[in-house]
Parts: structure tokens; C-alpha cells; sequence
């Protein structure tokens, strides 16, 4: 789908970068530049880079980039077309395309309306008939009426199409329905509604669409909980049930929970800052979307195995993304829910208040593993506690925790110290050598890390970045570079680049590549932005012609290889044109 440039042009002018990320991203200004922290990797200091003078972005640290089109296709995960939809309808602006043209982004919109009148119709049969049986069971478990309207909760009703009659007299179609997971298709092709005779619970994104639900049985029969599919609006992996009312709590820090009903408890209880994961284990997505409104979390999650397991995956999640971790066993019950009931609030904030660092928390679980009674049993201990102290990078958390060790194993300090050493020695040594591994020679700092954009030419593809950087920053001195094209690049990448700006700039426009996006493949883009937001300092005519003499060198030489290699040389540039779109 190509958009006439004109309007992508006006498009890019009415949605100015820094503008559309800082809806998303806190920027704070650093010289010409804003910096914050990167929406797309999990991030304690802010490596995310906006250069508003040229509508381009860059993450030192996960090394995305583009411009303001590429963050909205990431962002909001996004094709090409729908992102400069998506833009389009921030700037009131009209998309100059044929009517009723199904694209992604309609097709979402017309799924969380679909979604959103499902709950609508799924709390109205809380009143509605035949609700005898939910409402009891909403009483017996405890939840307020205020929970029920907070969390929108609903009944669907016994039989196979209530769902999907009301539906229809709205409009929507069958297909509709199981593109959203709301109905089930049989042998025949026949639909019928997915939830029956469950409490529902609506799940609901940070923008307030709701994009799945998980329906609770009454009674003891399973499954006892069933959950929407994935769907083109629902993804289990990136996002959290009661986020949308939790990242307004002023609490500083998230509750993690498990369950659903241990999260709505938590709530009603006046902990407004609990969340669960949707019945899947937590995933690094869903800590890169926590650590966007905390650095705290709080694990609380079953009193079982298969709960202080997850537990453990969790901390190491969390860990990972920088985030401080604390871990809250309940005790006397089997989970945050029924503890409230038992103990309630006030016991359960005092818990809070005493939930151990992470650290303490998988000593006391190593020491349950071990028969310290015996020697051999304390050996191990040792060793593993001294394992996983030596990840700690703080010395004096080190000697706390190794003290505590020694106390636990009855064994002296310096020895369980010197264990401690040695671990953390093996730990950097090995880092070192990783790390090493990764640094380039200098000769390729330049390098695109990305295997299919790599530079062949390191001395020409310099000259030719810096090339791009200057006429971007000058378009004038465009004039200075007539014969030269994309082809003679040594890097067909940065050659496409040339020829994307030229072109531009022919047609009368700001050789920009801010609206890179349809002929860049997301890969692409993100390199051209890194390369584009280095800063050059005042321009110098002098500097171009230098880069354009390396580059028209280079390409002399290469001109006068074998012909087999030349062919290949150009049938590599054919083939990475036809990629990026
Ligand atoms: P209650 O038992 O009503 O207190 O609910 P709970 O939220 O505490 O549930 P539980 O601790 O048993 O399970 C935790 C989470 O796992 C639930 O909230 C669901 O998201 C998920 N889950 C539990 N049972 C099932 C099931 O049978 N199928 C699926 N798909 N998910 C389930
Ligand atoms: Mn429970």
C-alpha cells in the first residue's frame, strides 16, 4: 500500500516525534537530544534517544530505531499501513485510500467493540434472569458490589447462543464473533457461544479496550477457568489482568499474584496495586510493561510448589530487568485470597511490610533443600548458597548474606567468605570473557550487528554513512553529488538510503528519513536511525567531497574485480531492494 508521499509528508509534520513518544515515554531534555527509558527493553537508565530535528529515534541499548512511523508499528505492534492509520487519526487527518479497505487496525477496532459490548452484555445478565445461581456464588466469595463494578465483572448465562443472539441484533457477524474468541465453531459450521454458565472476567489494556475474558465455573466441574484464545487483540504474553487500575495506584510498587481472585481481593482490600498474569508463567514482556510504572515488585503467589516454583522463575525475570524484588509467603493459606478473608487487611499489610528481599527469600528455600544435619548436606548448602551470592554485586551484601550463612550452616565466617570469593571470581571471569567476545575490533566498530546488513567494505561504508549524515544535515550540497547513486554504495543499505533521499529531495521535500518505514524493513530502519543520529558537528563542504572521493574509489576498485564477482556483488544489492517493503 503505498501512500502518496505528500501526505506522509504532512502526516510526519503533524505528529512531530517527540510529541508521539513522549505520550509513551517520559523524555527529558539532554543538549539537542531527549532521553528516557526505552519502552521496548526493560531498562534502569534511559538509553532511549529522540532527535526531534531529525523525527528520528534510537535505543543505545536494544538498538531499535526510526522514525515516528517505525515507534508506532513497535509500539503498538503495528504494520506499516495501519501505523500511518493509526497517526492519520491522531493529526485528524483523512487517509487518501478506497473505502472499506479491511486492514489490521480496523479489524482490531471493530474486535474491542465486539469485546467491550460482550462485557456490557455479560454484566447486565448479572440482573438479568437466572442469575440466582452467580449472585450467590459472588456472595460467597466476598466480592463488594463496588469490586463487581470496578472490575466490570459478569455472568454468562446457561444455554449455547445467548451471547451470540445479542450480538447480532447489534450486527456483528458470526465471523466476528470467533475472530474474538467469543464463539466456537463445530464440525458443521455452526457456532455457539464459548462461555456458559461462567463468571466472567473482563480483561482490559492499559488504553481501556477490553481484549479477552477469563470465565470462572461455579462449582467444582473443570476446566475451572476458561480463558479467551489468543486473538489478532488479545495476547496472554504481554499483558496483565488489573494493570489499567493499578498503574494509578500510588502504592510505588506492583503486587504479582497469580490468580485472578487474588488480585480482585487485593484490590477490595485497599492493596490497589495488585496484578495477576493471565494463567501463563510471567514472561519478559510483562516485566518490560511493569517497570513502565515501577521499580518494585512484590511476588505473591501460591503456597504451593508449583507456586514457590514460579516463584523462583519470576525472581529471576525480574532480576534480569533490573527491578528489586520482594517475596511474600502467605502463611495459614493457600494463597493472597483466602488469606485476606481469614486474617484480613491489616495482617496481610504487615506481611507486606516483613516480605523478604528476593535474596533472603531463596536462601530460606536452599536451606529446606539441604539436611544440614549432616556434613555433606551443609557442603552442598555452601557451595549453592555461596553460588548464589556471588551474583549479588554489592560487596557489602555479599558479607551480610555470607555471615548469615555461616550462622545457618554453623560454620565459620572466613571460610564461607573465601567460598563466596571464589565463586565471584569464576562469576567475572567468565563475564569478561562473554563481554569479550562481544567487543568488536576497532577496525569494525561500525559493524551492523544485524548479519544480513553487514558492511563489506568498513573504509567506503564509513565514508558513505557520513555522506548521508551530511547531506541531511545540509540538503544543498546535494548538488555536489550529481553521478553519484545508490548503486555505487559498497553498502546496498546505505545505497537505498542515498537513493530514498535524493529522491526526496527531487521532489521538492526534506531529504528526511523519517518516514522510513515501507521500503525499510524494521531491521533496516533501526540501523539507518543509528547511523543518521550521530551528531557531525558544523558541516563542511570539504568533508563531502572526501567521502565521496573513498566512496567513488572504492567502487573503481571493485568495478575492476572478476565479472562472476560483480554479478554476485549486484545480484546482492537487487535482493536486499526487494526486502525492506
Ligand atoms: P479461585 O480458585 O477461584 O480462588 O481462583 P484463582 O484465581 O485463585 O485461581 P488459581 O489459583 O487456581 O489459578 C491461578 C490462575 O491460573 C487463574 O486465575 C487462571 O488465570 C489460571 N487457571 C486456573 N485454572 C485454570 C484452568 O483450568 N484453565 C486455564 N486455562 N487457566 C486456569
Ligand atoms: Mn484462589
Amino acid at each position: 500500500m503505498a501512500f502518496p508521499a505528500a501526505f506522509i509528508d504532512e502526516l510526519i509534520q503533524k505528529n512531530p516525534i517527540d510529541d508521539v513518544v513522549g505520550q509513551y515515554v517520559t523524555l527529558k531534555r539532554h543538549g539537542s537530544n531527549l532521553f528516557g527509558l526505552c519502552p521496548f527493553h526493560s531498562e534502569k537508565t534511559p538509553s532511549f534517544s529522540v532527535v526531534p530535528d531529525k523525527g528520528m529515534f534510537y535505543c543505545f541499548g536494544c538498538q531499535k530505531g526510526g522514525g515516528v512511523i517505525n515507534f508506532i508499528m513497535e509500539q503498538e505492534s503495528l504494520d506499516y499501513a495501519d501505523a500511518v492509520r493509526f497517526l492519520a487519526k491522531r493529526a485528524g487527518m483523512t487517509v487518501p485510500e478506497d473505502e472499506g479497505r479491511s486492514s489490521t487496525y480496523q479489524r482490531q477496532e471493530r474486535l474491542w467493540k465486539l469485546n467491550r459490548e460482550a462485557a456490557r452484555y455479560f454484566h447486565d445478565a448479572l440482573s438479568g434472569q437466572n442469575a440466582e445461581q452467580v449472585q450467590s456464588y459472588i456472595e460467597r466469595r466476598g466480592l463488594s458490589k463496588g469490586t463487581v463494578t470496578r472490575f466490570g465483572l459478569g455472568f454468562a448465562p446457561e444455554g449455547w447462543t445467548n451471547l451470540i443472539d445479542a450480538m447480532a441484533k447489534l450486527g456483528y457477524q458470526k465471523q466476528d464473533l470467533l475472530d474474538a474468541g467469543l464463539a466456537v465453531k463445530t464440525e458443521k459450521g455452526s457456532i455457539y457461544d464459548r462461555f456458559r454458565n461462567r463468571l466472567m472476567f473482563p480483561i482490559i489494556d492499559l488504553r481501556g479496550n477490553v481484549i479477552g475474558f477469563g470465565g470462572r465455573v461455579m462449582d467444582d466441574s473443570t476446566p475451572k477457568y476458561l480463558n479467551s484464545p489468543e486473538t489478532i487483540v488479545f495476547n496472554k504474553r504481554k499483558n496483565l489482568f488489573a494493570l489499567n487500575i493499578a498503574r494509578k495506584s500510588k502504592q510505588g510498587f506492583l503486587i504479582l499474584t497469580e490468580g485472578y481472585m487474588d488480585a480482585i481481593s487485593l484490590h477490595q482490600y485497599g492493596f490497589d496495586c495488585a496484578v495477576a498474569s493471565l494463567g501463563t508463567s510471567l514472561t519478559a514482556e510483562h516485566v518490560t510493561l511493569m517497570a513502565k510504572y515501577t521499580d518494585k515488585v512484590v511476588l505473591t503467589y501460591d503456597a504451593d510448589a508449583a507456586g514457590q516454583n514460579a516463584t523462583q522463575r519470576a525472581i529471576a525475570i525480574l532480576e534480569k530487568a533490573g527491578l528489586q524484588v520482594k517475596v511474600l509467603r502467605v502463611e495459614g493459606a493457600k494463597d493472597p485470597d483466602e488469606f485476606l478473608k481469614k486474617y484480613g487487611a491489616d495482617r496481610f499489610r504487615l506481611l507486606l511490610e516483613r516480605s523478604e528481599n528476593h535474596v533472603e527469600y531463596q536462601l530460606q528455600r536452599l536451606k529446606s533443600q539441604f539436611d544440614l544435619s549432616q556434613d555433606e548436606g551443609k557442603v552442598e548448602y555452601i557451595k549453592a548458597a555461596a553460588d548464589l551470592i556471588a551474583t549479588r554485586n554489592s560487596s557489602v551484601e555479599r558479607e551480610v548474606f555470607g555471615g548469615r550463612i555461616a550462622e545457618t550452616a554453623g560454620i565459620s565466617t572466613d571460610v564461607v567468605k573465601h567460598e563466596i570469593n571464589r565463586a565471584f571470581q569464576r562469576l567475572k571471569a567468565q563475564q569478561k570473557k562473554r563481554q569479550e567476545r562481544i567487543d568488536l575490533q576497532p577496525a569494525t566498530e561500525i559493524q551492523p550487528r544485524s548479519r544480513s546488513i553487514r558492511y563489506s567494505n568498513i573504509r567506503s561504508a564509513a565514508a558513505e554513512e557520513q555522506l548521508l549524515r551530511i547531506l541531511v544535515a545540509e540538503p544543498s550540497l546535494f548538488a555536489k553529488t550529481s553521478g553519484l547513486t545508490g548503486g555505487m554504495f559498497s553498502s546496498p543499505l546505505l545505497g537505498r538510503a542515498f537513493d530514498h533521499l535524493n529522491r526526496l529531495h527531487l521532489e521538492g521535500q526534506a531529504p528526511s528519513l523519517s518516514s522510513m518505514g515501507e521500503e525499510f524493513s524494521p531491521e533496516e530502519a533501526s540501523h539507518l536511525s543509528y547511523v543518521i543520529s550521530k551528531d557531525i558537528g558544523p558541516v563542511k563542504e570539504k568533508e563531502l567531497m572526501d567521502c565521496l572521493q573513498v566512496i567513488r574509489s572504492e567502487y573503481e576498485k571493485q568495478q575492476s574485480q572478476s565479472v562472476p564477482d560483480l554479478l554476485a556483488a549486484r545480484a546482492r544489492y537487487q535482493r536486499t531492494k526487494g526486502m525492506g517493503g
